[in-house]
């Protein structure tokens, strides 16, 4: 069967600085948080391979183009580093100004259209020093940072993203040790998340203020579908207040420009106070996005919390985690494999969320050991094509029933550095060689060049 999409999809892959430049203290970049916890601790990181152990697209970026190009791209998505635009806060880098620059004219002349999103986890080391997301000074440096780019390169990309996955940071680094600074504290998760959407009110601010003609704004979540163990009420309220933390607490404010009750109601039984302003309640109600981008993997399965378990230090009193028996998992690398939950999540946005434009930012299927599937030189990834092909099958239905999803982008591109993890997954539609950077095509690769370019799924 020939399952067409709507002329003018987006087709492409999803990358971040951090994760894909290299470079990571050159051209007078300054350091992040990663940079820095790498120096530190580098036996936290896999293999002890740092930032800079990326796939050098700083320097490689030309030839990359070439790449995208031939597995069908219209459309690329990566991140701006703060550190690198803005080393001290102050003055611009000219070096990240030329070098962005010639990356996005690069990509519009080669009919793929850049899509730039302005934070993707790697807080500039000063700021992390004074507290981060905590400290609401670095709000406001974060409102001058988004006015630099939206000034500096608003004339070549029309399509603008605050932040990727906002509270990957926040339960990562404030209710675990997978991020800086690696403390578990509901109180405190709670006070640098509200300030990470405020953070990213004021950059969408900016953006109204900078006028860009044909310009629109967006957010990415990782959304997770949150399915209940049981058709019980204990169950069901489980699974309620886990899609309301994981999910609504930043799709409500970004899209509807509000909190939901729940969260309210929970952190008020548990006595956890935030502090804001009444200027701050209105950045949130007033600024809401223009288009959303979601990063699905795959869902949440939960049952009824323990009452026993102290909320200060994690979410277990209302909800704990469970294995659904029928899941299907991704023998390569432990994650359930739902594809459903894309249809969900796709009804869901067209139902409650006024059906506002939305595109699959992420999606894709890590795999340890991915050398094991090399034959004659080639990745030969069956399993990765299965993947992408059943969740576009959802998708299309969705978009059948009316779901306003503009466009599809894997994760990723090249196979790439990813936070302690580093090249433990593979990831890619190329394989790069770690030895030389050699990048070589994968079978998803063929694949998705006659996805993209017919703008059909033929199963
Ligand atoms: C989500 C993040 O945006 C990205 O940085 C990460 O590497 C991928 N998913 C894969 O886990």
């Amino acid at each position: 069967m020939t399952k067409e999409f709507p002329k003018g999809f987006l087709w492409g892959a999803a990358a971040s600085a951090q994760q894909l430049e290299g470079a990571s203290s050159e051209a007078k970049k300054a350091k992040t948080v990663w940079d820095y916890w790498y120096a530190k601790e580098p036996d936290k990181f896999y293999q002890k391979r740092g930032p800079e152990h990326t796939s050098n697209f700083y320097y490689r970026y030309k030839e990359d183009i070439v790449l995208m190009k031939n597995v069908g791209f219209n459309s690329f998505r990566t991140s701006i580093s703060w550190a690198r635009l803005i080393p001290d806060g102050k003055k611009v880098n000219k070096e990240a100004v030329s070098f962005y620059r010639d990356l996005f004219e690069r990509l519009n002349k080669e009919g793929i259209k850049p899509i730039a999103n302005l934070f993707h986890f790697d807080m500039p080391l000063r700021l992390h020093k004074i507290g981060g997301w905590e400290n609401k000074e670095v709000l406001e440096e974060f409102y001058y940072y988004a006015k630099v780019a939206f000034e500096t390169f608003g004339d070549l990309v029309f399509d603008w993203v605050t932040f990727n996955e906002p509270i990957v940071p926040i339960e990562m680094g404030y209710l675990n040790d997978k991020h800086l600074p690696g403390i578990w504290d509901m109180e405190r998760a709670m006070q640098a998340g509200f300030n990470t959407m405020v953070a990213h009110k004021k950059a969408v601010k900016a953006f109204k203020e900078a006028n860009i003609e044909g310009g629109k704004i967006g957010i990415i979540l990782n959304l997770t579908p949150s399915y209940p163990k049981g058709e019980n009420v204990e169950d069901i309220r489980a699974a309620e207040i886990a899609d309301a933390f994981f999910n609504k607490s930043f799709l409500d404010p970004a899209v509807l420009g509000r909190y939901p009750r729940v969260i309210r109601d929970v952190l008020k039984t548990e006595g956890i106070k935030v502090n804001y302003s009444q200027e701050e309640l209105d950045l949130i109600k007033n600024y809401k996005v223009d288009f959303l981008g979601v990063n699905y993997y795959q869902p949440r399965r939960v049952q009824k919390g323990d009452s026993k378990s102290n909320f200060k230090q994690g979410f277990e009193k209302y909800f704990r985690s469970y294995k659904w028996p029928k899941a299907k998992m991704n023998p390569h690398r432990g994650w359930e494999i739902y594809e459903k939950g894309i249809y969900d999540i796709a009804i869901n946005l067209r139902d409650c969320y006024s059906n506002i434009p939305w595109f699959v930012a992420e999606n894709g299927m890590g795999v340890e050991g991915e050398e094991k599937f090399i034959k004659n030189g080639m990745v030969m990834d069956d399993y990765r094509i299965e993947f992408m092909s059943e969740h576009l099958t959802w998708l299309h239905k969705a978009i059948q029933e009316g779901s306003n999803c503009f466009g599809y982008h894997v994760w990723t591109f090249i196979d790439n550095w990813s936070w302690l993890n580093e090249y433990k997954n593979r990831y890619g539609l190329y394989r790069v060689d770690l030895l030389n950077q050699k990048r070589t095509i994968k079978k998803s690769g063929r694949w998705f060049y006659n996805l993209a370019t017919t703008n059909k799924l033929i199963e």
